[in-house]
């Protein structure tokens, strides 16, 4: 099969398009026949090594964590899926494989397709609306009546969280750049700030939960903000938001205290199963702003590679 393949980390000319032999699905897993795969910051930031102290990489490495496709073959053990379903599906996070024309994933970490959305849109999902609704509804406790204030409303996890929280019944504020206020405004949020002309950490209102999609802030700058007992999740884990999570967890053992939570994205079937409920619903309606071939992945990495991607990029093979 064809793939994109990268030799080692470094620079976007690791990505090589070349032959290599088709992956074989394990027990529980299945093999799918990828029509779209989407593209996330963490693909860069793993093929450049920024992450290699947590994940260590064998070459040659397919990179690419979020695909759509056909069930093609599956394991031993296999129950929930049959050959030619449409299917989206997270990869194992250590071996990607998603830039390619055939990857593996665990039945775990499946669903089928929606079937109101394109193979692109669904191969938006499971990375980016995953972390929005693990963010909001497991991490911020998230509910109807609630208030929450989205930093990086417009990219690909800030645009699925304004409507996931919108889902949840909570009113939404969002921050976003100049050029993506109509677009973070169509997704349905109460309150847009254009983080040009304001800066969010001095206004008045008070959030239940403060959701630092694009990781840009920090929770001491935001704490002020917070409703008692209120939560502060950012997609950017450091050690000064762990070192706050646990100061915040004895505080709590002795009253009511702020939360500070890092978030790590848990590639996750059943989540991926309610976010295509929602999408066939119509109340969640993935925004792909560009797609590339595959072959044109160097192009596709370097556009996200911008910090300013409105919604997603998607490669299509
Ligand atoms: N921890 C995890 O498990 C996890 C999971 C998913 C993503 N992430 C991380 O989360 C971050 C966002 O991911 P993504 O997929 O949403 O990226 P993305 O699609 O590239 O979107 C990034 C967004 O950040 C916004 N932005 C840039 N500068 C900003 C600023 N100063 N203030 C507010 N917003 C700003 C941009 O919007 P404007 O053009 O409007 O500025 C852009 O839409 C990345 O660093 C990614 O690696 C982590």
């Amino acid at each position: 099969m064809k793939a994109i393949v990268i030799d080692g980390y470094g620079g976007a000319d690791r990505l090589q398009l070349r032959e290599v032999p088709d992956p074989q699905p394990q027990a529980d897993e299945v093999l799918v026949r990828v029509r779209a795969a989407g593209v996330n910051p963490a693909d860069w930031k793993i093929r450049e090594g920024q992450v290699r102290l947590f994940l260590r990489l064998r070459f040659p490495h397919v990179l690419g964590s979020d695909i759509a496709g056909e069930v093609a073959a599956i394991g031993a053990g296999v129950s929930q899926f049959k050959l030619g379903d449409a299917v989206v599906a997270f990869t194992d996070p250590r071996r990607g494989g998603g830039y390619a024309e055939l990857a593996v994933a665990k039945e775990a970490a499946a669903a089928l397709k929606p079937a109101s959305l394109s193979f692109a849109e669904a191969a938006s999902l499971p990375i980016a609306a995953c972390t929005a609704l693990q963010a909001l509804r497991d991490l911020g406790k998230l509910s109807e009546g609630g208030g929450v204030l989205i930093n990086g409303g417009a990219g690909g996890v800030g645009h699925f969280a304004i409507q996931i929280a919108k889902a949840l019944g909570a009113t939404t504020t969002a921050a976003c750049g100049p050029a993506n206020v109509a677009f973070v405004q169509s997704l349905g949020a109460d309150v847009v700030i254009d983080y040009s002309k304001e800066d969010f950490t001095r206004r008045a209102e008070r959030y239940d939960v403060i959701f630092d999609a694009a990781g840009k802030s920090s929770f001491a700058a935001c704490r002020h903000l917070l409703t008692p007992g209120g939560t502060y999740v950012s997609t950017l884990p450091s050690l000064d938001l762990v070192l706050w999570g646990g100061v915040l967890w004895i505080v709590g053992m002795f009253g009511e205290a702020k939360h500070a939570r890092p978030f790590i994205a848990r590639p996750n079937g059943e989540d991926l199963a309610f976010l295509g409920r929602l999408a066939d619903e119509g109340r969640l309606r993935p925004t792909v702003s560009r797609t590339y071939p595959l072959e044109r992945a160097r192009e596709a990495q370097g556009a996200s590679r911008t910090g300013h991607t409105r919604g997603k990029i998607v490669l299509e093979v």
